[in-house]
């Protein structure tokens, strides 16, 4: 399978994941404001994607002979506030532009590279835990959002654990939240799940904690936007709840990250930015209203989970209990 996101003809290739699970098409993004209005539409989108888009949104301003690159590289930076690795890769790419624009975009390449062996490492090393947690037979999973290969480069964080096992036939089945609004798991989790062949079923998020109560859930897997320092975990809104109820079940909760996620900058999850998006995400659906005229709206797209709630944090380092 090709990348989700990747540098060719002097320009950056995405997998459009506004058109999943309808339409499976690349569109070609050849200047910063179509990067970034490609960010915002989540048409590329998941914290490592984002920070591949990061780095090669400054490679893109350093070969355009743009006057003020950092200008150009800070508003790619700040174009979604929650993922801490949109900032880092900006960051990692900026850094060398003393070096001239090839110099970034082979910061930026590295980074892709790097990207794809690292949450292949962590998602192996979350594979070992599950088995350690459910014991080594098939096991039943459940998934929040997507943490697949269209929210990294290629291989995925929470669904690259799925692959590891999968290989080994020791997925029984994976239950999809849909993840309300805009339905990540239904469209995107989904249809790598089918792709791949794996056991699926999509349910709405509010049918998770009625499953761990039935019995039908031996771990919880997710992703992470950002990590604070003391293992508090920003991810998809709905993550928290996801939680809570796997801890009142005594289910494993684990996330899974390259280091990338990890902002060792701030103390605790407090202090993580949740980004609030269009009032039409939930008024709407599919292009007509669902709620009366004029009603007002809370539309966090994350949340955070204590580290008390979280079985363990998972990078490319290993298993780091909180
Ligand atoms: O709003 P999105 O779709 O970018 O949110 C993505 C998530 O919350 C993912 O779970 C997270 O980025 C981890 S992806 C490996």
């Amino acid at each position: 399978m090709r990348r989700t996101i990747d540098w060719t003809g002097g320009a950056i290739e995405i997998i459009d994941q506004c058109a999943l699970p309808g339409e499976y098409r690349t569109l070609i993004l050849r200047t910063v404001d179509e990067l970034i209005d490609a960010i915002q539409r989540l048409a590329v989108r998941g914290a490592p994607a984002l920070g591949a888009a990061g780095a090669l949104g400054v490679a893109l301003a350093a070969r355009s002979g743009s006057a003020d690159v950092v200008a150009e590289a800070e508003k790619v930076a700040k174009s979604r506030p929650t993922a801490v690795n949109l900032s880092w890769g900006v960051a990692r790419a900026l850094a060398k532009l003393p070096g001239g624009a090839d110099a970034v975009l082979a910061e930026a390449l590295a980074i892709l590279d790097e990207d794809e062996r690292l949450n292949h490492e962590a998602s192996g090393h979350a594979a070992e835990l599950v088995l350690r947690e459910c014991g080594r037979k098939p096991v039943r999973l459940l998934t929040h959002c997507n943490a697949g290969r269209l929210a990294t480069v290629s291989w995925g964080s929470a669904l690259g654990v799925v692959w590891h096992l999968h290989a080994r036939g020791l997925v029984e089945s994976v239950l999809v939240d849909e993840t309300r609004p805009l339905l990540q798991g239904a469209r995107l989790t989904a249809w790598e799940l089918a792709e791949a062949g794996v056991p699926y079923r999509v349910q709405p998020d509010s049918a998770a904690a009625s499953a761990m109560a039935r019995g039908m859930v031996d771990c919880v897997l997710v992703g992470a936007d950002r990590i604070a320092a003391n293992g508090d975990v920003a991810n998809k809104i709905g993550t928290y709840g996801l939680a809570i109820a796997a801890a009142h079940h005594r289910i494993p909760f684990v996330v899974v990250a390259p280091s990338s996620t990890v902002d060792e900058s701030l103390p605790t999850g407090a202090d993580i930015v949740i980004e609030e998006r269009a009032a039409e995400e939930i008024t709407h659906a599919a292009g007509s209203p669902v709620t009366p005229p004029g009603s007002a709206v809370f539309n966090p797209a994350f949340d955070v989970t204590p580290a008390a709630l979280i079985t363990a944090v998972v990078t490319e380092h290993g298993v780091r209990a909180p």
